[in-house]
């Protein structure tokens, strides 16, 4: 059983606003700052380089916890500065060649679907979009009947849209793909630290993510998981000297780890807070998280369906904690304005076209507002939401 008071007294931010943004960056908790300002300051006392030297352990924990997030090992798990940096270091170092087929959902981020755009035009890879089902999730036959065709040599979707609710149903879709031999690359952008998450379980071969949505960590942090015997046969298209290391004047050899997709260089204290915030995760239990985000979501989506003038625009089961709406008289850039400009400050997010462009092309939508919910989100916030959209 989760305790809110003691999930919002954790989140400073709560005091000043009511954050319905938990899909663009969330309120992190109080730890999070504490172990940046940590490191920080051991910096200035100690030097920048000294300062990583005394934070070791920490920094290893980092890897530790996410690796118990994910229930991976702790060498299959590197950080990136972002969810768009992590995705592209495995994507550009996939041995694709002309012919070859990539199969993605309608639900696709345009940050991952223009890089298969780019390698189309340079290498003549094809790109496929799967079919939805009646529940609104990539059709798992139609997965199942293409995999059986020729060409496929890698399935890449994300398991939660940024412009809406539905998770995609990883767990057969890694099963269908491990059974065809063919790679999975999961895009948990906007999962990780919402659902359950288990590679083993899924069978992905690769998963990305950030810190700053549902896990609440800092901005300026992405991580990404390979599995092992996957890791050891991609060569990234970036290396430097932590990422391979100089045998004599004309060799090289790359590290066998996740690693190799890192660079030396990074905000270790922003890395530090990041850890700080999956800690906070797993320390309240993933589970127990997305149980009561579920909640909030359903309770909004009821409320949005009784709401006159208001369109609930989630479709398909099951539905996460992005809720998204448009309204018959007001554009959704303009509710955000109001809400945000109410006394109580009420934050959300505009999703629009050019971040799930074939999506809201299916469905002729420009842009919907997007209340996604967190667990330290409380019913009477949502009231407060739906009041104001009810008096606009
Ligand atoms: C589904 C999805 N994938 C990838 C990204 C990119 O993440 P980042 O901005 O950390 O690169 C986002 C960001 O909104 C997203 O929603």
């Amino acid at each position: 059983m989760l305790d809110i008071n003691r999930l919002r007294a954790d989140t400073p931010g709560c005091e000043q606003l009511v954050h319905f943004n938990n899909a663009g960056a969330s309120l992190s908790p109080a730890v999070v700052a504490a172990a940046i300002a940590r490191h920080q300051q051991r910096e200035i006392r100690l030097g920048g380089y000294e300062a990583a030297d005394a934070a070791q352990a920490e920094t290893a924990a980092v890897y530790a916890g996410v690796a118990r997030l994910l229930n991976a090992r702790t060498e299959d798990i590197a950080l990136v500065d972002n969810a768009t940096r992590a995705w592209d270091m495995l994507f550009y170092a996939l041995p694709l060649k002309a012919g070859d087929v990539v199969l993605t959902s309608a639900s696709e981020y345009a940050g991952n679907y223009i890089p298969y755009l780019q390698l189309k035009q340079r290498l003549g890879i094809q790109i496929e979009v799967l079919a939805n089902d009646e529940q609104g999730q990539v059709c798992l036959a139609a997965l199942q009947a293409r995999l059986q065709g020729p060409g496929v040599a890698l399935v890449s979707l994300p398991m939660i849209a940024s412009n809406g609710g539905v998770v995609q149903p990883v767990q057969a879709i890694g099963a269908l793909c491990r059974a065809a031999g063919v790679l999975f690359l999961l895009d948990a952008c906007q999962a990780a630290g919402q659902v359950p998450l288990d590679v083993r379980a899924i069978g992905c071969h690769m998963l990305t993510a950030t810190s700053r949505k549902y896990l609440r960590g800092p901005r300026g942090v992405g991580f990404l998981y390979i599995e092992q015997a996957l890791c050891q046969r991609l060569e990234p298209t970036f290396l430097d000297l932590h990422a391979a290391s100089l045998v004599s004047a004309d060799a090289f050899e790359i590290r066998a780890d996740a690693r190799r997709f890192e660079s030396w260089e990074s905000n270790l204290a922003v890395r530090l807070g990041f850890g700080a915030a999956v800690d906070y995760a797993l320390g309240v239990g993933v589970d127990a998280l997305w149980a009561r985000i579920r909640h909030l979501a359903n309770y909004l989506r009821t409320a949005l369906h009784t709401l006159p003038g208001y369109h609930c625009q989630d479709v398909g089961q099951p539905l996460s904690g992005l809720v998204t709406f448009t309204s018959e008289h007001h554009a959704p850039a303009a509710i955000q304005h109001y809400l945000a400009h109410l006394p109580q400050r009420i934050n959300v997010s505009v999703s629009g076209a050019a971040s799930t462009w074939l999506d809201m092309q299916q469905r002729g939508l420009e842009s919907v507002v997007r209340a996604s919910v967190h667990a330290y989100n409380t019913e009477a916030e949502l009231d407060s939401l739906v009041d104001a959209l009810r008096a606009l």
